[in-house]
């Protein structure tokens, strides 16, 4: 066990971190996304109600187990475990949330990439190299291998200068960047026309649509997989955190915070869509929804930057430059699971870990874009889809029937002198150890 151990040095640099680990391609691509395609106000309604019912919740437990262990995903779950069979049932649980946060990025880094060559291509073309500007933004190998391997060289950058001085250093830089960079943005849609048809169709909701399955199924995902949850991630963010911290009011303004950054986004893309269709931009798919995923960000939304003449240019960039940077505090989280695992439990350097570690995933994202077409979705659905999920769930399971319930009111207790009169200390243990896992197992057994 190494001796000393990272710690962040402050509340808001705890809280900075975890909202940038939170908030990401998840927020400012996934949700604007998800709403376009699954009818608007209807989804943002049922994403922020199971956002904090389903996924405050079990975020809590993660950050509970974290900060009760001190340590890694899987050192911090044994400490609770008080059999062998718990103790290989939390090696099992651990270890799949840090193999599943590096499998998120291995194809998260792709993604990122692009960011990073469409906020490339518009100053290129300022530059007047207008060959490379146009090579940076076809989907050839060479140019995905290049820009994951510099996003993941960014990553491995910060993650090897380890708690506080990579992950709370640049997080508290990047995330203000990042609001800056939206709200300027959202001022400026909001002054072009057609914007608030978009607002319109952002917010008002079609409530007959509420209870559709798919909508529930998509709705729960997305807020799974914005808060990190079943990766290790937030375990291990936990453990970083002291102890004379109020964990429970910190997790609620980090959830808070991210729903929020993913409701801005949602009123950055709707309406910019709806500024794109006045100048002509097809915006609709052929089943008469709007155009979402990739076809959102990279072909309507710069379809919609060309119309603006050269400030287009300058919109264009900040938007993608928006995008890296969200991805980037999110991706340094997803190394930070599997490298503390690696320093603290086989003792090897943090940066020489995080550097080996870093290159292997590198080294997966590599075998992705050598068959893209079938690789990154299939990545991103066992990763996002099934793994996250399960694992949280299992996390939930962990809370309530395992870990003892004097040590949990301990940890609760822990920084938060008043807990006991609350809300949150009266339901919140068996809220966790029956309707959380139920709730996720029933979601998940239908989207079986
Ligand atoms: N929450 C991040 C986002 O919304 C993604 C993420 C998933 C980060 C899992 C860490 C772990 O983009």
């Amino acid at each position: 066990m190494s001796v000393s151990r990272g710690e962040f040095s402050s509340r808001l640099g705890f809280i900075m971190a975890a909202a940038g680990s939170a908030v990401g391609l998840g927020n400012i691509w996934g949700f604007p996304t998800q709403t376009a395609s699954n009818g608007g106000a209807a989804f943002v309604l049922v994403y922020l109600v199971l956002a904090f019912t389903l996924a405050y919740p079990a975020f809590m437990a993660e950050l509970l187990i974290g900060r009760y262990g001190q340590a890694n995903a899987v050192t911090s779950l044994q400490k609770m475990s008080r059999t062998a069979f718990h103790k290989r049932f939390a090696f099992l649980v651990g270890f799949s949330g840090i193999i599943c946060a590096a499998l998120i990025l291995s194809f998260y880094g792709i993604i990122a990439g692009w960011m990073m060559s469409y906020a490339l291509e518009p100053v290129l073309n300022i530059a007047g190299v207008s060959n490379t500007a146009e090579w940076v933004v076809t989907q050839s190998t060479s140019r995905n291998v290049l820009f994951t391997g510099l996003f993941m060289f960014l990553t491995i950058f910060i993650i090897r200068r380890g708690v506080e001085d990579g992950i709370e250093k640049w997080s508290k830089r990047l995330m203000p960047m990042l609001i800056t960079i939206l709200v300027l943005l959202i001022g400026y849609v909001f002054t072009l026309e057609g914007a608030s048809e978009g607002l319109l169709a952002y917010l008002n909701p079609d409530i007959s649509r509420v209870l559709e399955p798919n909508l529930l199924i998509s709705a729960l995902g997305q807020a799974f997989f914005s808060l990190s949850l079943g990766t290790s991630v937030m375990i291990i963010y936990g453990s970083y955190i002291s102890k004379k911290e109020n964990l429970v009011t910190i997790g609620a303004q980090v959830t808070l915070i991210d729903v929020s950054i993913a409701f801005l986004a949602g009123l950055l893309i709707i309406p910019a869509m709806y500024v794109a269709q006045a100048q002509g931009v097809a915006i609709f798919a052929e089943n008469g929804s709007l155009i979402s995923g990739s076809g959102l960000v990279f072909t309507v939304l710069p379809a919609l930057f060309d119309t603006m003449g050269a400030g287009g240019l300058f919109v264009a960039t900040a938007f993608f430059i928006l995008m890296t940077i969200a991805a980037l505090t999110s991706s340094i989280s997803m190394l930070e699971g599997p490298v503390s695992f690696v320093v603290e439990r086989h003792n090897v350097e943090r940066k020489k870990a995080t550097t080996i570690i870093g290159i292997l995933i590198f080294l997966i994202s590599i075998g992705i874009i050598s068959n893209i077409g079938v690789m990154l979705d299939f990545v991103a659905t066992l990763a996002t889809e099934y793994g996250q999920p399960l694992i949280a769930m299992l996390c939930c399971v962990f809370v309530g029937w395992i870990w003892h319930r004097n040590e949990i009111l301990q940890e609760i207790k822990q920084g938060n002198d008043n807990v006991e009169t609350s809300f949150f200390w009266m339901v919140w243990p068996w809220y966790t150890k029956f309707v959380c896992p139920t709730a996720i197992a029933i979601v998940f057994i239908h989207s079986l």
